[in-house]
């Protein structure tokens, strides 16, 4: 398939994730490219046409050389609100733009880019080893299948079990890649060492930094026994390029992901299966991969895990309470058609302990706090509203089947103020 390329132009203005997107769902591949890139180096990418996100003015040097058509999209766009309904007007005059003018076939699909993509990993791992550190997000797993896919038994797993995922999930993941997927996956259990690293720590950002390093050394421990590797897997997506480097206002938490850069391990080089790829691109990718609906569809879910649900100290005893509660919370949602409506919903362990009573006795147990919200780029979050009756039943079911929770609240804040995680 050749690769019909459009490039777009982000000289402000519009927002150019946006318009990439309605690019790539004329089926036309699109890459965004900064305002101060060199008009040679556009020239070099050998593009159909360029998209615009502000008047050419804004740019500053000479697109006709280019020799290829570009455009303003606000010509385009016209009086359509783009981040409203769909427009039918707008969708015609850039398919006009991308078509007729820029002679785009529209040949790039899912399918078509799976198959070339584990083509050219094909080529370039050729018989060397690759070595991925699957963390069972939506990311890093299908950045795995897909180099399976291409390589298979040359590329081993390594998944790191914190102790901080949510009930099941470590079993879940490890099903998924032994049973369907041909890969070397090893399994590392270090629930309780995660423990001991964390005992008595009670600050978010030691706790985040913790679970970070934690896991890059038993990563390193695990690598170190594999011996050299050529290649490196990591799942970077392609908003993470778009926004590295872009001066984002200042940091309220660290976003620690885990799965980070290991600093001791000997390979040659990274390997981004989905760099290029949108989050709900990479989804789509899994489905075409054959990954199972569940783990593809999966919502956010921090890299310190339960770590940052949990308030104050970390134990084992705290991490079984959080995701019995966190189970059944999820399994309400899905049983009530919720569990699509919802962005992101999960349980907290709140650090507070409160009087109640049950079997005619007096009990001293934990608070669990339900958070559950509506967001389109998690910078801002609406919580939801779920009925009442839904509440009321995860509540009756949590303070029954749970031990040691004798109180459930349900968060009714919205981002900002609050953040959608507690710490
Ligand atoms: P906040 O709490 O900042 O969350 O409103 C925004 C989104 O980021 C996720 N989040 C994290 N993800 N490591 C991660 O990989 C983290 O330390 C972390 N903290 C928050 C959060 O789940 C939400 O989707």
């Amino acid at each position: 398939m050749d690769k019909e390329l459009i490039i777009i132009l982000d000289l402000g203005g519009y927002n150019s994730q946006l318009i990439a997107r309605k690019i790539r769902q004329c089926n036309v591949y699109c890459e965004i490219l900064p305002c101060h890139t060199d008009v040679e180096k556009i020239k070099g990418k050998s593009p159909k046409g360029i998209v615009l996100t502000d008047k050419p003015a804004a740019y500053g040097q000479d697109l006709s050389v280019t020799g290829v058509p570009f455009i303003y999209i606000g010509e385009l766009v016209g009086d359509v609100n783009l981040s409203g309904e769909d427009s039918t007007e707008f969708t015609e005059a850039l398919r006009n733009f991308l078509y007729k003018t820029c002679g785009c076939s529209g040949n790039w699909n899912m399918t078509s880019y799976v198959d070339m993509t584990i083509k050219q990993l094909k080529e370039k791992i050729g018989d060397k080893k690759v070595l991925c550190a699957l963390s069972g997000g939506v990311d890093s797993s299908v950045s795995a299948v897909m180099v399976s896919k291409a390589v298979g038994r040359q590329l081993t797993c390594i998944f790191v079990d914190h102790g901080l995922l949510r009930k099941n999930e470590a079993d879940e993941v490890e099903a998924v890649f032994t049973r369907q997927f041909d890969v070397n996956f090893i399994r590392v259990n270090a629930q309780q060492r995660f423990y001991g690293k964390l005992a008595g720590v009670t600050d978010p950002e030691k706790k985040r930094k913790i679970i970070g390093e934690e896991f890059i050394r038993v990563f390193e421990e695990e690598a170190k026994k594999i011996g050299k590797v050529d290649f490196l897997v990591q799942g970077t997506i392609y908003p993470d390029i778009i926004e590295s480097g872009t001066g984002k206002s200042g940091l309220v938490k660290s976003h620690h992901n885990v799965g980070g850069l290991p600093d001791h391990i000997d390979f040659k080089e990274i390997i981004e299966p989905v760099r290029d790829l949108f989050k709900d691109e990479v989804r789509k990718a899994g489905l075409v991969l054959g990954i199972p609906e569940k783990l593809v569809n999966r919502q956010p879910f921090p890299g310190p895990g339960l770590g940052v649900r949990i308030i104050g100290e970390i134990t084992a005893e705290k991490v079984k309470i959080l995701q019995e509660a966190d189970y059944i919370y999820r399994e309400e949602i899905a049983n009530a058609g919720l569990d699509r409506q919802i962005s992101q919903y999960f349980a907290i362990l709140t650090n507070l302990k409160s009087v109640g009573v049950k079997n005619d006795e007096r009990t001293y147990d934990y608070t669990v706090a339900l958070r559950a919200i509506k967001t389109v780029d998690f910078m801002t979050a609406e919580y939801v509203e779920i009925p009442w009756d839904v509440l009321r039943r995860i509540s009756k079911r949590i303070v029954n089947e749970v031990e040691h929770v004798n109180r459930v609240c349900y968060d009714i804040t919205s981002k900002p103020p609050a953040t959608i995680e507690w710490e």
